[in-house]
């Protein structure tokens, strides 16, 4: 039986690749919490390792956030994203790992990359100031996978997604993503009565968003498909403008809404869309189409605000599958 860590499990994404990895037969998904294990503690991860030597590594944890989360915080995105990435493909290469899926972002690329960006984009230009800091990082991590490889003949891979969304998101208006922060100011202006929602910016840019179980799917693919060193954009190769999202959420959460766009709050990249040739010609497509990836969204977020039986409690404490050795036999790692 495949032993399969999932670096990052109650997150949006990781979640996502839980539950795909849940059609799988013959295989052990191997999972820890931050709690149980803090995945910028180098210790502790080779400590994990060594006591669960997983044979697939999905590294899909990170400090992740919007445009606000970015712009206040960059110390905590460059510092936490560049550890998680060194400590778990240091830790993966230590301990054996037969392959190691490296998840990145669109952000990666040079804010005046040509439109739609691809692979080769990287690194030519200057990066959004806004995200600067996760964008390093993020950077930092690809060029991580490709020298071990290049060094040790590891097999890691680096595949970078659009913008994501889907179940167990993050809806905190403050350090989440725009499109589940639409749905909640939307849902909320409805609940409370007010016709009026405000959107940042001029709503002129435009996004591609992909649902999160199609890219646990085309990580599933990559897992077992792709081997080469070059990173590889995941996502559905359609945008829209940020006024064009905002209507369709409308429709669906409260269809009587009078939108606002509030132009003093920054616009970020004017487009931002993923060149995604290389994925269709090895074979994979996205399926799940953006009005029913969003219908199927707020259903999950309605339910899982309400508490209704059957929706996994959002961030909640599951899937923990594998203890590290420290919790069961009481040792203490060296740190
Ligand atoms: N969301 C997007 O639109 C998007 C787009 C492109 C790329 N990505 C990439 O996809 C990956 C996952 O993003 P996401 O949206 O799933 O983020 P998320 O929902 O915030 O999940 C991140 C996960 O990482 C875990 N984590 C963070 N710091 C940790 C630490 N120090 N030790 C242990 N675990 C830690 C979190 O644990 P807790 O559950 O305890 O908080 C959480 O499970 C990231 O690499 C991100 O760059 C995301």
């Amino acid at each position: 039986m495949n032993r399969v860590f999932v670096a990052g499990h109650r997150g949006l994404v990781g979640s996502a690749i839980v539950r795909r990895l849940a059609r799988e037969r013959d295989l052990q998904v191997q999972t820890a919490t931050r709690e149980q294990l803090d995945l910028r503690d180098q210790a502790a991860v080779n400590y994990w390792f060594k006591a669960n030597r997983p044979e697939y590594v999905y590294l899909v944890a990170g400090t992740v956030g919007g445009i606000i989360a970015n712009s206040t915080r960059p110390a905590e995105f460059i510092y936490d994203n560049m550890l998680i990435h060194a400590t778990v493909v240091h830790a993966a290469h230590q301990y054996g790992a037969k392959k190691l899926l490296y998840l990145g972002s669109s952000c990666i690329y040079p804010r005046h990359a040509p439109q739609p960006m691809t692979e080769s984009a990287l690194l030519t230009g200057a990066l959004e100031p806004t995200n600067e800091s996760y964008a390093i990082a993020k950077i930092a991590g690809i060029k991580l996978c490709q020298a071990y490889r290049r060094q040790y003949g590891s097999n890691f891979v680096s595949a970078m997604p659009t913008n994501l969304y889907g179940p167990n998101d993050n809806f905190d208006l403050v350090t989440s993503h725009v499109l589940p922060a639409m749905i909640r100011k939307f849902h909320e202006a409805k609940e409370a009565g007010t016709r009026e929602v405000v959107i940042w910016g001029t709503g002129t840019p435009r996004r591609e968003f992909l649902h999160v179980d199609d890219l646990a799917d085309a990580c599933a693919f990559l897992m077992e498909r792709y081997g080469e060193a070059e990173h590889i954009n995941v996502g559905t190769g359609v945008d829209l403008s940020i006024r064009e999202l905002a209507e369709m959420i409308r429709e669906i959460v409260y269809p009587s809404a009078r939108l606002v766009f509030d132009a003093s709050k920054p616009d970020g990249p004017l487009r931002k869309l993923l060149d995604v040739s290389r994925l269709h010609t090895l074979g994979w497509r996205h399926r799940i189409e953006l009005r029913q990836g969003i219908e199927s969204t707020y259903d999950w977020f309605l339910r899982a605000h309400a508490g209704a039986d059957g929706v996994e409690a959002p961030r909640g404490d599951r899937h923990v599958s594998v203890q590290p050795a420290w919790h069961t036999s009481g040792v203490t790692p060296a740190v």
